[in-house]
């Protein structure tokens, strides 16, 4: 079985939470794509040659969830030779038989348009900034100030800007626990399992 959902948004909005819960509850593989150009943002020299000869070793590194990294990551992201090397490991991960979580900024715009289930998982760049904090410490106010610079970034960026798919379902976290959004976006992968499980002309309802 192909099933694909695309979760994309800006950072710290609860993509990997709700990706990796969605993973567990349905079996699916997952792949943080953000992963990638971190991975690429920390290897230094030609971003790339860093992009076309990424190894799983490189995925491994453990200095790739700092702010630093994250910045960037951002940086490297929108070169588009960059973003081009980095496609196909992507659309083969995503198609992959028994179902895929995919989590990033253009999953369901451009690596996966297709995708049975898109989620755009936003949450006020404040409310972001708070839940990073808490993970990473320091101050709070550079926190944010890297946060609204990365999504400015992201957004403004030529090749695969950060924006919803046009077909994508918006999940505003700002108020929700997370438990709440898991169980919202849940609630959604398993209706459109359900209703593919239906013989055709039947609605469901
Ligand atoms: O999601 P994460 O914060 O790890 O992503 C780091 C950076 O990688 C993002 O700020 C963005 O610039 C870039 N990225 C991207 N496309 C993706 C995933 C991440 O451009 N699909």
């Amino acid at each position: 079985m192909r099933f694909t959902v695309a979760v994309d948004g800006p950072a710290a909005a609860g993509k990997g939470t709700i990706s990796r819960a969605l993973a567990e509850r349905f079996g699916f593989a997952h792949l943080d794509t953000g992963l990638l150009y971190r991975a690429v943002g920390a290897k230094g020299g030609d971003p790339v040659a860093a992009a076309r000869g990424l190894t799983p070793e490189d995925l491994r590194r453990e200095d790739l969830r700092t702010l630093d990294a994250g910045q960037a990551a951002s940086r490297v992201a929108a070169i588009p030779e960059v973003r081009a090397a980095l496609i196909a490991f992507q659309r083969d991960f995503a198609r992959r038989d028994g179902g895929a979580v995919l989590d990033g900024r253009d999953i369901g715009t451009v690596i996966c348009p297709e995708a049975e289930v898109k989620l755009f998982v936003t949450a006020r760049a404040e409310v972001r900034a708070h839940r990073r904090w808490l993970e990473v410490g320091g101050d709070e106010a550079r926190v944010l100030a890297e946060i609204k610079e990365r999504d400015a970034r992201d957004m403004g960026r030529a090749d695969a800007p950060l924006r919803p798919a046009g077909d994508a379902v918006v999940l505003d976290t700002s108020a929700l626990a997370i438990d709440e959004a898991v169980a919202m976006a849940g609630a959604l992968v398993e209706a459109r399992l359900n209703a593919r499980a239906l013989p055709p002309g039947k609605t469901g309802l």
